[in-house]
């Protein structure tokens, strides 16, 4: 039987979205401005990254869906039988699809992500399709941690897209930790973004349609949307780079010219040519990733990657 009440999972702390407001203002008021990346994703920003998943840059996408649909019966080998599956920051749900056609009678399917109207839509599509299957969506933020119901037996994570990425490789050692931890006898598999040459890194982030643009900006636009306040997009530019110090694409929005921007009763004061830090996509080298599972408690057992060796799938195994 389908059950697709959502239910919100709360960790002490407000849940998804509900602190837009206070994390824009604390943004703002840094030294370097910067803004959470979770917050692209409301209902716009999550059309939009659909939209980039199918651009003829982006690699990541058909990249990973390639790998999980040729490796999908070894991965559910690794998986085993009768196990829970739980997607942290689910989206669409396209790409779960051929772990569980591959997977020996999982007991149930838990979404997680951040966007509800997003979540509730993909839910009933898959429920649609895989009408025996327990699909319980949560709607939360998994970045803050979260109390997830009990399991029932072995429990799987999936965590693809390389949304890791989207976090330090110190602030990965403390997701990857807690991940590992009560999920005896389970795993992790996880997409991970690979480092490569930046010139398509580069073009990745910088696509010609300029969707991504719209993506970056559209937080601006949000802004505009749900708070109180005279911020005009236009004035900002979208800018992408890859730092290969540090492995990383950096997103920020660049401020056209000196202005004062006003969100509520606040005064927010950009020098030209002054950024809004919005989101770091970390990449790794196969062992490098490797080398983070191991110090967050888990055992590398298998990886696939591409020929061209552009991004990896890992089953890491938790510890008994
Ligand atoms: C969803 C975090 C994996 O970093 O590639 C795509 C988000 N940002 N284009 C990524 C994103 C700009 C994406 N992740």
């Amino acid at each position: 039987m389908n059950q697709l009440a959502p239910i919100i999972t709360r960790t002490g702390q407000p849940a998804a979205d509900d602190d837009f407001a206070a994390a824009v203002q604390a943004g703002l008021r840094r030294r370097r401005k910067a803004l959470p990346s979770k917050y692209f994703y409301d209902a716009r920003g999550s059309a939009l990254f659909d939209q980039i998943c199918s651009l003829p840059e982006y690699y990541p996408t058909r990249t990973e869906t390639a790998l999980l649909q040729r490796h999908a019966a070894a991965v559910a080998g690794h998986i085993g039988p009768g196990a829970e599956l739980i997607e942290f920051g689910a989206g669409s749900t396209r790409k779960v699809r051929f772990l569980l056609d591959a997977l020996d009678r999982p007991a149930a399917y838990l979404p997680i992500d951040i966007s509800g109207s997003h979540l509730r839509a993909a839910a009933a599509k898959l429920a649609a399709d895989y009408p025996a299957l327990d699909i319980r969506p949560v709607v939360a933020d998994y970045t803050a941690g979260l109390a997830l119901p009990p399991a029932s037996g072995r429990r799987a994570g999936f965590f693809p897209g390389s949304t890791i990425g989207n976090f330090t490789p110190e602030e990965a050692l403390d997701f990857l930790r807690g991940a590992a931890r009560g999920r005896a006898g389970g795993g992790l598999l996880i997409g991970v973004d690979l480092v490569k040459d930046p010139a398509l890194l580069h073009a990745a982030y910088n696509d010609a349609a300029g969707v991504t643009a719209a993506f970056n900006l559209n937080l601006l636009q949000r802004i505009g949307r749900e708070l109180d306040s005279d911020i005009d997009p236009g004035r900002f530019d979208h800018y992408a780079f890859y730092e290969p110090r540090r492995q990383r694409i950096e997103m920020h929005l660049v401020s056209r010219m000196a202005q004062t921007v006003r969100i509520g009763r606040a005064r927010h004061r950009f020098a030209a040519g002054e950024s809004i830090h919005t989101e770091n996509s970390c990449k790794y080298t196969l062992d490098g990733f490797r080398d983070l599972a191991r110090r967050a408690g888990f055992r590398p057992a298998q990886a696939w990657c591409d020929p061209d060796a552009l991004f990896s799938i890992h089953w890491l195994e938790a510890p008994r």
